[in-house]
């Protein structure tokens, strides 16, 4: 594996901001956009059940619905691509078999022998206290996704802003998930900064290191 310099990792991350204004004439290309995808797709999970969908959304219609259900941020019009990030609202065991039978799949392992990891896992998330929680559980895993995709972006070179300024029953509408066992958690634009957005150049607020950084 090639590693990245210290110094181009942060930079990546100090030109990362939350994007204000995209140019609403510059589209990701597909190559950069399917390893985004990638990126989605290759976030770690709990258990590695990946209780998620993302929903990519280019359709000028469909996200001019979904602006009204982001209070009105014209980031979701003007960027290339907009991510939904959407998670199963209670974990069952098909979604569980799933998996398992996935995993023997691409590792050519017998199911049966994994049949003490797909009871522990039901026995901990379907019949467990956590499936009480089990839709908190499943949103955290999606934050992991969109803070995998923010970086990733970052590093090519694409612009974001994480969402959370949106109306999620009104995105459930508009996406027909409503009712389907799946419902949308936040979101994210994507896609290249207009050169007149003065958020950009805005310094970085982040507390002092020694109040979030504790070394023991
Ligand atoms: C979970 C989450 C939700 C956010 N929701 C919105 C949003 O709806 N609209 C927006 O413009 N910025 C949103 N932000 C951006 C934050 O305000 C921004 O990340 C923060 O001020 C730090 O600035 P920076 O990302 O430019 O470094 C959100 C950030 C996070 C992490």
């Amino acid at each position: 594996m090639q590693k990245l310099s210290s110094a181009q990792l942060l930079e990546s991350l100090e030109w990362r901001y939350a994007t204000k204004k995209f140019d609403p004439s510059k589209k990701i290309d597909v190559s950069t956009w399917n390893t985004l995808e990638k990126v989605l797709m290759l976030t770690p999970s709990s258990y590695g059940l990946q209780p998620w969908k993302f929903i990519i959304v280019e359709s000028k219609e469909l996200k001019e619905k979904l602006q009204t259900a982001s209070w009105n941020q014209a980031q979701v019009t003007d960027c290339s691509h907009h991510v939904v990030f959407v998670i199963k609202e209670k974990m069952d065991e098909e979604h569980i078999t799933k998996f398992i039978e996935q995993t023997a799949k691409i590792r050519g392992q017998d199911v049966s022998t994994l049949e003490g990891y797909k009871k522990m896992m039901i026995g901990d998330l379907v019949k467990g206290p956590r499936s009480e929680v089990i839709s908190e559980w499943a949103a955290r895993q999606a934050y992991i996704a969109l803070g995998n995709f923010m970086t990733a972006a970052a590093t090519l070179g694409v612009d974001t802003c994480p969402f959370e300024g949106i109306e999620p029953q009104k995105y459930d509408d508009i996406l027909g998930l409503t009712g389907t066992g799946w419902k949308t958690v936040c979101a994210c634009p994507a896609g290249y900064r207009a050169v007149d957005d003065k958020y950009a150049e805005a310094l970085k607020v982040r507390f002092d290191a020694k109040d979030l950084i504790i070394h023991k």
